[in-house]
């Protein structure tokens, strides 16, 4: 069965079609970075309008990659929540239409889950009881997953999520925007040289970043990162603190539940140096999905929409957008 899945939650228009829940066929993803750049962050009347200029020809894009007609989609799989109102409305509505007017299936998806199921359309498939690591721009949580669509929520972030840590503390160094990618470019090959504390939040599998956000803005006042060197060093210090939290939390959380795998997902889990430390760490097997479906991607949208679909979970065409969805 091949399941059209689209993402428009936050600033990346995507359309994918997916084959029995792990065959990509195509995978369009339009990215608004270079409008949001100018602003330092994503303004959200912006996203929405962007949405509705470009969703149309990624979806064409995506029907034509996939070298599919309609009549060959078996159902169509929507992220309707956690994200940005506006933004979410357009894939929903749009994926509404096309349930209208070709008499499919319609499967809400939650964006999380996406998230998580982006690691079945690894070659190595996740095993049961497996132990997720969400670090998104909005999101760090630890979530064992117990079977398709079974969560608990175990942890999460009590102030900013580690991809919103990455990018205010880019911010700060002057390095750019989006800060995770331009954090990981300045720091390459440097020495994580300046002293920044890790909130271990011993006793809970919480995480926090505020903190060591907050060492980064004093480093900044008693520095010159104007200097690029000593900017990137500082780039590299707040990386390995982010790395060293999650990957210890998340290992020890995994010893201590007794969990077959590790999965890792969201747009933080592209980061080079955060893959390698659980690589290179982790007593429990890990799965990570290759970088371009860490990032927001709708191939995970439609991966998730395909097992949900499997489960009988099918919504009703006044299927509506919750910005505020959580996980299971
Ligand atoms: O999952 P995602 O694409 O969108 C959300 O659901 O939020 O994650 C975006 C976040 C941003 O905060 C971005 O800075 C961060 O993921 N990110 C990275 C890297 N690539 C993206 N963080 C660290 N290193 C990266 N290479
Ligand atoms: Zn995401």
């Amino acid at each position: 069965m091949k399941i059209l899945g689209i993402e428009t939650s936050c600033d990346e228009t995507a359309a994918a079609v997916v084959e029995d829940s792990e065959n990509i066929l195509s995978n369009i993803v339009s990215s608004q970075v270079d409008i949001h750049r100018r602003y330092g962050g994503i303004v959200p009347e912006v996203a929405s309008r962007q949405h509705l200029i470009t969703i149309l020809p990624v979806l064409e894009s995506a029907m034509t990659g996939a070298k599919v007609s309609w009549q060959d989609i078996g159902a169509v799989a929507v992220t309707v929540g956690p994200g940005l109102a506006g933004s979410l409305l357009v894939g929903a509505n749009v994926a509404k239409s096309i349930s209208l007017a070709y008499g499919l299936p319609l499967i809400a998806v939650n964006h999380l889950e996406a998230h998580i199921y982006a690691n079945w359309l690894n070659n190595d498939k996740p095993v049961f009881p497996c132990l997720c690591l969400i670090v998104s721009g909005g999101h760090s949580d630890l979530v064992l997953m117990t079977g398709h669509g079974r969560f608990e929520k175990l942890g999460r972030t009590r102030d900013d999520a580690a991809g919103e840590a990455f990018d205010k503390a880019a911010r700060i160094l002057g390095l750019g925007y989006p800060g995770g990618p331009a954090i990981e470019k300045a720091a390459s090959g440097r020495e994580p040289s300046f002293p920044l504390p890790r909130a271990w939040l011993k006793g809970t599998d919480d995480f926090s970043f505020s903190g060591l956000k907050t060492a980064v803005l004093h480093l900044a006042s008693d520095n010159d990162f104007s200097d690029p060197m000593r900017a990137a060093e500082a780039a590299a210090s707040f990386q390995q603190a982010v790395v060293d939290v999650l990957t210890a939390k998340t290992i020890q959380a995994a010893e201590r539940l007794g969990v077959k795998q590790i999965l890792l997902c969201g747009g933080v889990a592209s980061n080079q140096v955060l893959r390698d430390a659980f690589s290179g760490s982790s007593p429990v097997p890990v799965l990570i999905p290759p970088p371009k479906l860490c990032t927001d991607n709708a191939a995970m949208v439609a991966a998730c929409g395909c097992y949900s679909f499997q489960r009988g979970k099918i919504g009703g065409r006044d299927v509506d957008v919750v910005p505020g969805l959580s996980l299971g």
